[in-house]
């Protein structure tokens, strides 16, 4: 079939809104309609090179849609159903998956393929070639094509642009304070960077009985959203937050500390370090430029006070799991939803949504279809 998708040709060009053809689905995979897809920093990453994967490729890995065919072999789906897209594959049988690493299943291995995890070959195709996928995905298009491993099955009732952002945003901001921070109540919790991802760590962090989060931002507009969004405190800078976390705790320190700025930097791992607590846990969700290869920290603190430093993949959460139980936390609103779609566009207004994140204008920018 023909249908739309954003193509980035080259690295630091806008993304190309442009017919493409798709083949049908193969064994184990699904044709979906695509019914909405956040504008997440990752694809910008893409953009500039930090994440070296191979172009062209179709951006867009925060996505929610409708079945409309299903290929051989597939169990479990039929068309009608509506799937919020995990942007890690869960097969749920590979020996991460049966540890309960669902984030870090085996298939994780063809994220950056951007071919099908099938048989390595492409469903996607324009100007006479192969075109390759975000994640596996592609969301920024009308209709994709993607393997069963990547679809967790939805109820009815939320609205597919509000639920598409549990495929990335709200899991791993909210998974990055509460399971890989460990966020507990009593606990002083800091988040440096509220975007999208930042901003589900303010409620995560809140939710879990943190006594003070305290977010980090230069933004205005975005500091004052993490003060509706459950932040005690929100200041512009990782200083600031030093001498704020000191105060309040007296000199004892924060308990977590999340990394979501849009782009990580090696010494923002030492700023993180020096504000968590004895046993406290820097967590790094963000994502550093592939080339960047050191970080600053005081590695005698980090001994003497036994300080943790984690990575976390999609908020160290699993999506078979999470995904579901946060959107039951949206329907008795302890979960804040609606309110994270700061703006929509349509497909052909992508490189609009991307310059507003740039502007810090959205916590999160979704494209509706
Ligand atoms: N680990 C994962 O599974 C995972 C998943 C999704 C996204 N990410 C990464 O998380 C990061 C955040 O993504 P996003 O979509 O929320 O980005 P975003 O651009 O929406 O938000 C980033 C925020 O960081 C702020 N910021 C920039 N520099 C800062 C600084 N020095 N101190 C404090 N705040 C600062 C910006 O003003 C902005 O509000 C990106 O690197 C993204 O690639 C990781
Ligand atoms: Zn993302
Ligand atoms: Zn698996």
């Amino acid at each position: 079939m023909k249908t739309q998708a954003a193509i980035l040709w080259e690295r630091d060009a806008p993304w190309s809104v442009e017919e493409i053809d798709l083949d049908p689905p193969k064994h184990g995979e699904v044709l979906v309609e695509m019914g909405g897809s956040g504008l997440c920093h990752s694809d910008e990453h893409v953009v500039t090179g930090d994440l070296p994967w191979p172009i062209p490729m179709i951006g867009g890995h925060e996505g929610a849609g409708t079945i409309l065919e299903t290929g051989p072999g597939v169990e479990g789906l039929t068309p009608g159903d509506r799937v919020i897209f995990g942007f890690i594959p869960s097969c749920g049988r590979c020996s991460a998956c049966s540890a309960g690493m669902q984030n870090l299943c085996e298939l994780g291995q063809y994220l950056g393929d951007g071919t099908q995890i099938s048989d390595h070959t492409a469903r996607h195709h324009a100007r006479g070639q192969d075109i390759g996928l975000m994640c596996l995905l592609g969301t920024f298009a009308a209709h994709t094509v993607v393997n069963e491993a990547n679809c967790i099955k939805i109820e009815d009732d939320i609205a597919l642009d509000k639920a598409c952002l549990l495929g990335c945003g709200v899991v791993t901001g909210w998974g990055s304070a509460v399971f890989a921070g460990g966020v507990k109540p009593g606990d002083t919790s800091v988040v440096i960077g509220v975007g999208g991802i930042g901003i589900n760590a303010v409620q995560g962090a809140a939710l879990n009985g943190s006594q003070y989060v305290v977010a980090v931002d230069p933004v205005a507009f975005k500091r004052e959203k993490a003060l509706e969004f459950g932040a005690t405190h929100a200041v512009e800078s990782s200083d600031e937050a030093q001498a704020l976390v000191d105060e309040l705790t007296w000199g004892r320190g924060a308990n977590v500390v999340v990394n979501t700025m849009g782009v990580g930097e090696g010494e923002q791992i030492g700023k993180s370090l020096a504000m968590a607590a004895k046993r406290g846990t820097v967590v790094v969700t963000n994502l550093h430029r592939a080339t960047e290869e050191t970080v600053s920290l005081n590695a005698l603190d980090l001994v003497l006070t036994e300080k943790k430093l984690v990575g976390s993949l999609f908020g160290t959460a699993n999506p078979r799991l999470h995904i579901p139980k946060l959107l039951s936390l949206y329907r008795t609103g302890h979960l804040k939803l609606d309110e994270l779609a700061t703006r929509t566009y349509k497909l052909d207004d992508i490189n609009t949504g991307y310059h507003d994140m740039r502007d810090g204008r959205n916590l999160r920018g979704v494209i509706t279809f």
